[in-house]
């Protein structure tokens, strides 16, 4: 088993404005440069991205968005599409972040309909699942996940499941400071793979990677990244500033 840590930085709502990202994405390219073991991805928000792909044309860092729509053209007031985001540049995109669970009303029925679409336009998506506190304190994590997986990845052709990425992102560690312990973590990665060797095979789930969000920091990175079902990392505060995110990046290098 020889799966690439992918180090992917979720920018959210980030910076406020193109100079910013510009600054960011500059001191980013020179700060990862001599990182060849790892694979990075930044994922600034969508009017961001032209601006993006341009300084990043000829550098090891990817390119991801932060969410899609599942038609590619039509009548959808504010939609971007699967298309669109390839067009721009997009190797990767996030589906189903909490926050968009949480504040933007998406289902798991809505993320089960951005997936094909991703795939289809040649993107790779970054399926993001996790339970709230209220359902760990309750003894619910493996049931919600397994639930989520279920639902995301169902009627997905074998070919498509080796390429996709899961992100297990605990919503009560995402942007608290709080991160699950890397043995709460490994604990989870190692569930969802064998629930993957249960519905697939094992050489999918052997293939598929499955990355860790939730507060990741260069204090908490390199131990997660250490843990053997943990291929990654989905980092939003901590991939704002060149420092922090490579820091975590180099993480990745160390135990890769
Ligand atoms: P955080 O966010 O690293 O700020 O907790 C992670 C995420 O939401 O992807």
């Amino acid at each position: 088993m020889a799966r690439t840590i992918l180090i992917a930085g979720n920018w959210k709502l980030n910076p406020a404005d193109d100079a910013g990202a510009l600054e960011l994405l500059r001191q980013l390219k020179n700060r990862l440069a001599p990182f060849t073991r790892t694979e990075v991805a930044v994922m600034p928000p969508f009017t961001m991205l032209h601006l993006a792909a341009q300084i990043l044309k000829d550098s090891r860092l990817a390119l991801g968005a932060q969410n899609l729509y599942w038609e590619a053209t039509g009548a959808f007031t504010g939609e971007i599409s699967a298309p669109m985001l390839k067009a721009a540049g997009c190797k990767y995109v996030i589906i189903g972040h909490s926050e968009r669970r949480q504040l933007f009303g998406e289902t798991d029925a809505t993320v089960a309909r951005k997936i094909p679409a991703a795939l289809q336009a040649g993107l790779v998506p970054v399926v993001c699942v996790g339970e709230t506190l209220e359902q760990r304190e309750s003894g619910q994590a493996q049931a919600v996940v397994h639930e989520q997986v279920r639902q995301a990845l169902s009627g997905l052709p074998e070919a498509a499941l080796r390429t996709l990425v899961i992100a297990y992102e605990p919503v009560w560690a995402i942007g608290t400071g709080r991160n699950a312990t890397p043995e709460q973590a490994q604990e989870m990665h190692r569930f969802i793979r064998d629930l993957i060797t249960d519905t697939t095979s094992a050489a999918v789930a052997d293939e598929l990677r499955i990355l860790y969000g939730g507060s990741v920091k260069p204090d908490n990175a390199r131990d997660l990244l250490g843990r053997p079902d943990i291929d990654g990392a989905l980092v939003g505060g901590a991939s704002l500033k060149a420092e922090t995110f490579a820091a975590i990046v180099e993480s990745g290098e160390i135990v890769s």
